[in-house]
């Protein structure tokens, strides 16, 4: 199997990363998650703008521009044969003496490697519970940085009080889930949380919003509170990864009458569609 790094195609195994690689030590860089249907990445070039976005926000150079990067990726995923997988992107800003200060000469280290996925298929026609949990992050969570610390521990607490998943609430209002976006549909319409530094930007939301557009469903970019996400008649979590999640339960109380609702439905219709 092959990985990228730095530009270059290699084996898995001559890929090694330095013990004082700013990522490794201080979290010191950003990352991206591509899915491939069919042999083909989705929405990568958005992906990929979000990624330089990222990488620009953190002062990280990104040697590669997004045309290239989409070159080298796509010959990664023909390379390994990835029908069905993802590409996990890496860009740190390299190995360096450690000092927080950022060095004068290290170069970024930019790594790629291919991963087979399959659909959640089970999660998304069954639904998922989740806990709420307070969104303890930094104020940049736009960013797509390495810093998963927070998202890590609050997900393995749902999974200790045997729920799915987390999802973040900061002064009462929903923000996001660990590694998605949350969307509820109160009489018809659809709520999302405002693009800004409190959520990343999901790709997957964005075009669930365009989709929305397209398919005549009313939604807005309009944050909710628990209480109203309580009292949503449908809740649903967007992801690369989960796609379209429905969300049946929030701290063990039915969302709806507990099935996975309509209009979700008709978003992982609308998705699945964009995908062929
Ligand atoms: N996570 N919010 C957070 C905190 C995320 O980590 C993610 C994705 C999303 C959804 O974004 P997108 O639709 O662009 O995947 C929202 C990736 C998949 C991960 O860390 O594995």
């Amino acid at each position: 199997e092959s990985v990228i790094m730095n530009g270059e195609l290699r084996n898995r195994d001559q890929c090694l990363i330095s013990f004082e690689d700013r990522g490794y030590q201080f979290g010191d860089g950003v990352y991206e998650v591509i899915r491939v249907y069919g042999g083909r990445p989705f929405l990568m070039e958005e992906h990929l703008h979000r990624f330089k976005r990222s990488a620009d926000e953190l002062k990280i150079r990104l040697a590669w521009d997004e045309q290239e990067l989409a070159l080298m990726f796509n010959e990664l995923v023909a390379v390994n044969e990835v029908m069905d997988g993802k590409i996990y992107v890496q860009l740190t800003r390299g190995a360096a003496k450690r000092d927080h200060l950022f060095p004068g000469q290290a170069e970024p280290v930019l790594i790629a490697y291919t991963d087979p996925a399959s659909r959640p298929l089970d999660k998304m026609n069954k639904g998922i519970r989740v806990m709420t949990v307070d969104d303890i992050r930094w104020l940049r969570v736009d960013i797509k940085s390495l810093n998963l610390l927070p998202n890590v521990l609050v997900r393995q607490q749902a999974h200790d009080a045997g729920a799915d998943d987390a999802i973040f609430v900061r002064n009462g209002i929903v923000t996001e889930g660990s590694s998605s976006n949350v969307f509820g549909v109160k009489d018809g319409i659809c709520y999302t949380h405002p693009a800004g530094n409190l959520i990343l930007n999901g790709i997957t939301r964005q075009k669930l919003l365009q989709l929305a557009e397209a398919h005549g469903i009313a939604c807005v970019e309009q944050a909710f509170t628990r209480d109203q996400l309580l009292e949503m008649d449908e809740v649903f979590i967007s992801g690369t990864i989960s796609e379209v999640t429905p969300v049946i339960a929030v701290d063990g109380q039915p969302i709806g009458n507990g099935k996975p609702g309509a209009i979700t439905a008709k978003f992982q219709e609308a998705l699945a569609e964009a995908v062929r």
